[in-house]
C-alpha cells in the first residue's frame, strides 16, 4: 500500500470551509492509504508564538480531526516535536540545501516581507523541515493545496539529490496528492465567493446552535427575483449551494421553487439553512467537547501515533545515517 503523509498546520479552529475542503478528503484517504497524520507545532515557531499556546493549538486540531472521523487505528496521529528524529534529518538535508534556492521560495519571500524584523534561518529552512517531515517516512504522496506546491517541488529536489548524492534510492521521490477537483467549496454569507478565515465569514464547526444562528441571518441577500424564473445573482447563489451540501433535496427544490415563482422569503430560507447546518455539525460539535474535555485520552492517542511515527522514522535513519557515513 502506497505511503501517505498529511501535514496540518496548528492555526485554530476548523470551520465549514475547511471540512468540506481538505479535511473529508484526508479522511477519505485513511482508507484507501498506509496514511499518517501529524501537526506541524515546529513550523508554527517561525512566527514565534507565545508558549502558552503551543500545546494548546495542537490539542485543538487533534481534537477536532477526531471528531471529524480520524481513526487513529487507521492512521495513525502524531504531533511534530514528539518525533526527534524528524530533527536530524533536517539536519542532514540542510547541508544539501542552498541558500539561493530557499530565498527565492515564494513563501520565505512572503514571509519576509510580511515579518520583516523577524527573517529568521527557521523561515528561510520551512521546506527542509517540510520535506524531512515527508522522507522521514519515505512517504509517496502528500496531499496538499496548490499553496504548498512549491514546497512539495523542494521536497522533491531534495530527495532526488540525497539519493543521487549517496548513489542509493533511499527516498521515493514524493507526489502531491491533489484532491482539489473533488472539493466542496463552501460560499461564504458575506457575499464573498468562499469561506475563509481572512475572510471572517466562518462557521466554525465549534459554533453552538446560536451562534450559527446568528452567523446566518447575517447572510448578504438582495431585494428578491423581480422575473419568474431568473437567473440567481452570486450572494443568492451562495445561499442555494449551501443548501444543497447540508440540507435535504426537498428543502433545496422547496426553496428554488419559491425562487422560480418570486416568492421567496429569505428569512424563511436561512432559518431553514441555519437549522441545517446546526444539524450537520452537532455530532461533530459533541465530539469536540468530548476530545477537548478528555486530555488523557488525546495523550494517549498522541503517544500512540507517535510511537508507530518513531518506528517508521527510526528505520529510514538507520538508512540514511549509514550511506552519509555513521555506521
Ligand atoms: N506546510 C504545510 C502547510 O502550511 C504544513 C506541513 C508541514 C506539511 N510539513 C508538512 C504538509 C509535510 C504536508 C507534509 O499547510
Amino acid at each position: 500500500m502506497e505511503k501517505v503523509i498529511s501535514g496540518i498546520r496548528p492555526t485554530g479552529n476548523l470551520h465549514l470551509g475547511n471540512y468540506f475542503g481538505a479535511v473529508k478528503n484526508f479522511l477519505r484517504m485513511q482508507e484507501d492509504y498506509d496514511s499518517m497524520f501529524f501537526i506541524a507545532d515546529w513550523h508554527s515557531l517561525t512566527t514565534h508564538p507565545n508558549p502558552e499556546n503551543i500545546q494548546k493549538n495542537a490539542r485543538i486540531i487533534l481534537a477536532e480531526y477526531l471528531a471529524c472521523g480520524l481513526k487513529p487505528e487507521l492512521s495513525p496521529i502524531y504531533i511534530q516535536s514528539d518525533v526527534k528524529e524528524v530533527l536530524e534529518l533536517y539536519l542532514f538535508l540542510n547541508m544539501n540545501a542552498y541558500l539561493g534556492e530557499l530565498e527565492r521560495t515564494t513563501s520565505f519571500k512572503d514571509k519576509a516581507r510580511k515579518q520583516p524584523n523577524n527573517v529568521n534561518a527557521g523561515l528561510l529552512t520551512y521546506p527542509t523541515l517540510m520535506a524531512a517531515d515527508i522522507l522521514i517516512h519515505r512517504a509517496e504522496k502528500v496531499p496538499v493545496g496548490k499553496d504548498q506546491e512549491q514546497n512539495m517541488e523542494m521536497a522533491r529536489k531534495f530527495a532526488k539529490r540525497f539519493n543521487h548524492t549517496y548513489g542509493e534510492e533511499i527516498f521515493p521521490i514524493p507526489q502531491s496528492f491533489s484532491f482539489s477537483g473533488e472539493m466542496i467549496k463552501i460560499p461564504g454569507l458575506d457575499g464573498s465567493g468562499k469561506m475563509g478565515k481572512s475572510e471572517g465569514n466562518c462557521i466554525y464547526l465549534k459554533d453552538d446552535e446560536k451562534t450559527i444562528k446568528k452567523k446566518v441571518m447575517k447572510a448578504v441577500t438582495d431585494g428578491g427575483p423581480s422575473s419568474l424564473n431568473s437567473e440567481k445573482p452570486e450572494v443568492i447563489q451562495n445561499l442555494f449551494t449551501f443548501m444543497e451540501i447540508v440540507s435535504s433535496p426537498d428543502t433545496f427544490e422547496y426553496f428554488n421553487d419559491k425562487w422560480n415563482s418570486c416568492e421567496i422569503r429569505y428569512g424563511d430560507m436561512k432559518k431553514q439553512l441555519a437549522e441545517d447546518i446546526n444539524k450537520y455539525c452537532a455530532p461533530i460539535r459533541e465530539g469536540i467537547e468530548y476530545y477537548s474535555n478528555n486530555d488523557a485520552l488525546l495523550d494517549r492517542i498522541a503517544k500512540e501515533g507517535a510511537e508507530k511515527a518513531r518506528e517508521s522514522a527510526q528505520e529510514t535513519l538507520k538508512l540514511v545515517r549509514k550511506v552519509i557515513g555513521f555506521k
